[in-house]
């Protein structure tokens, strides 16, 4: 049997309903977080509590519970669940009111999450293909909402062109995957978009920059162009499920020699590093 976390409890997955006026269904009036999980350990789980608070102060809704109180629920949920690799989802919607555009007046926060198996990508080094979308998105990419229509739309691109990921652009400039953060190698120095509201910042993104810093690989947070995209020397797509994936082939182009590049695999390796550690210190 499965189980989900309601509120401040756990309960068998098919108790869990929704309520037909709850913000989250009608507006996707809500927030949420993926964390990854490996070996019944919660990964990066700071980085991603830091963003679910920004995300909860900038459309101004109330957290239904205390960080503490959530991450040990979260815990209880992954024990509950028997999940080794894994991944933990929740959601906080503004909460259930009679329709109507603006905030309603007391009205409370729904908390929902689930706990899943996802083991880990064996096939990571091979790269992925990923096709280009348009960015029709709002201009507050930043915050992490239920509100992902036009992330749905790329990534339904990607999936009827046998890709596996859409890298989004604004014009001429590259913003983000459709649910991933992308990286470009030139000249032996990453780039990637700045951190600010036409994109998500990537608690992998932040992860990945840091073992750049360890690694003493040079970064610039800066816009590129599908130019430079095309003409990069390697490129990557950061993210909870993804980890570090190389991308090889942008619609029918392959990227460079067609093959995972060097300081991609790298940072993969880094990457590694990190999730055998905590692998290690949850066996000890
Ligand atoms: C639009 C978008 N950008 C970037 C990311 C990567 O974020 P993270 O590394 O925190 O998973 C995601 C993850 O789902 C996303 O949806």
């Amino acid at each position: 049997m499965s189980f989900i976390l309601y509120q401040n409890q756990l309960l068998p997955r098919e108790k869990g309903k929704v309520d037909m006026e709850d913000r989250g269904y009608q507006f996707g009036d809500g927030i949420y977080e993926a964390i990854r999980v490996y070996s019944g350990q919660m990964f990066l789980l700071e980085g991603h509590m830091k963003r679910l608070v920004r995300s909860a102060r900038e459309l101004r809704i109330k957290l239904p519970c205390s960080i503490e109180n959530l991450t040990d629920n979260l815990k209880q949920l992954i024990k509950r669940n028997a999940i080794g690799d894994g991944m933990v989802y929740f959601q906080i919607t503004r909460g259930a009111a009679p329709r109507k555009h603006y905030f309603p007046d007391g009205v409370s926060p729904v908390l929902t999450g689930s706990a899943t198996l996802f083991p880990r990508d064996k096939h990571r080094e091979e790269g992925i293909k990923v096709v280009l979308a348009e960015d029709i998105r709002w201009l507050r990419c930043d915050i992490k909402t239920l509100n992902l229509l036009g992330n749905v739309l790329a990534k339904q691109k990607a999936h009827e062109n046998g890709a596996e990921e859409a890298i989004q652009h604004r014009g001429d400039i590259v913003t983000e995957g459709a649910s991933s953060n992308v990286f470009i190698v030139r000249g032996g120095k990453l780039i990637t978009h700045p951190a600010d509201h036409y994109i998500l910042n990537g608690i992998t993104r932040l992860f990945v920059l840091d073992l750049a810093s360890k690694l003493n690989i040079p970064v610039v947070e800066r816009t590129f162009t599908l130019e430079e995209l095309f003409a990069a020397d390697e490129a990557f797509i950061t993210s909870t499920g993804n980890e570090v994936k190389p991308v090889t082939q942008i619609d029918d182009h392959p990227v460079s020699d067609g093959k995972a590049g060097e300081i991609t695999l790298k940072l993969a390796e880094a990457f590694d590093r990190a999730v055998n550690r905590v692998k290690r210190a949850t066996l000890s």
